[in-house]
């Protein structure tokens, strides 16, 4: 569910001093839509420099994946941009990012943009799972296989970020860059591809064009096409229940996609 924004100006005077300590006086601010789930999300011009900035209430439900993002980050720059603090003030959990000046990922037939992301799925691949905790990609699975033991096709060791969401890739020059990592998870290397797949296919790719890109990357290459099948199910259910009854364009997008995907792979 999409969160109220929150301007920089609405936070407490506390708060606002706090992330000032950090960056120097800010001069501006400009708050940033494309997230829907921090209620704080914005680019800050300080005399520091710009930085970007998002937060949570402190009592917010989501608020463990702030610091999931937090934790995560040493291990994944400049995939993802740097993190230049965390603080806890005053009922709020504000990260502030280093600043990305690029585009959002265009994932349609044919844009440049395409192989950039696959060369930073390859990194992604490449980097070792850091020994902290992660959600298991087996466990965020297990409500929507039909036989319990089936989620056990998506454990593995490897480092994933799971939310391939366009508005998560930033182009900045000849690199993808990757944000919004408070979901990061541990599970099997072929699942970010495959996340990433039925972005693709919602932007236009047939599910075959879509499998196609995928061999780019090794991770996907070499995935068991049996457990691919059961994830391809999984995530038709999956947007099947975000969508429920009254799906916006937006949700009801990625639920078509995801069936178009399960078709495609089960006949
Ligand atoms: N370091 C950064 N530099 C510039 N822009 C950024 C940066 N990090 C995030 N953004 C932009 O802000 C948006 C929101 O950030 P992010 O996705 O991290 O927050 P969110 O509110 O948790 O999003 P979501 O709705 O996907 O959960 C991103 O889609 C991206 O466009
Ligand atoms: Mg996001």
């Amino acid at each position: 569910m999409a969160l109220p924004p929150v301007a920089f100006d609405d936070l407490p005077r506390s708060v606002r001093s706090s992330i000032e300590a950090e960056t120097g006086a800010v001069l501006e601010t400009e708050t940033v839509t494309a997230g829907k789930n921090s209620a704080l999300s914005a680019r800050v011009h300080t005399t520091g420099g710009t930085v970007f900035l998002k937060g949570l209430n402190s009592e917010h439900r989501w608020v463990w994946t702030q610091r999931c993002e937090a934790d995560i980050n040493p291990y994944v720059t400049p995939l993802a941009p740097r993190m230049l603090f965390h603080l806890v003030v005053e009922g709020w959990d504000i990260l502030g990012f280093e600043l990305l000046d690029g585009h959002h990922a265009d994932y349609s037939p044919g844009s440049p943009d395409i192989p950039k992301v696959v060369q930073a799925l390859r990194r992604l691949d490449d980097m070792p799972c850091p020994n902290i905790d992660l959600r298991l990609a087996e466990q965020r699975l297990s409500k929507y296989v039909t036989h319990p033991a089936d989620a056990e096709a998506f454990a593995g060791d490897a480092l994933l970020h799971t939310d391939w969401n366009n508005d998560n890739v930033l182009i900045t020059g000849a690199r993808a860059r990757l944000v919004d990592w408070g979901w990061a998870t541990r599970g099997a290397a072929w699942l970010d591809p495959a996340y990433w797949i039925i972005w693709l296919i919602a932007s236009g790719h047939s599910p075959a064009q879509a499998e196609e890109i995928g061999q780019h990357i090794p991770a996907w290459a070499t995935a068991p096409p049996t457990a691919v099948d059961l994830f391809a199910d999984a995530n038709a259910a999956l947007w099947n229940e975000i969508a429920g009854d009254s799906p916006d364009v937006w949700t009801a997008r990625l639920r078509s996609a995801a069936m178009k995907w399960r078709h495609h792979r089960r006949g």
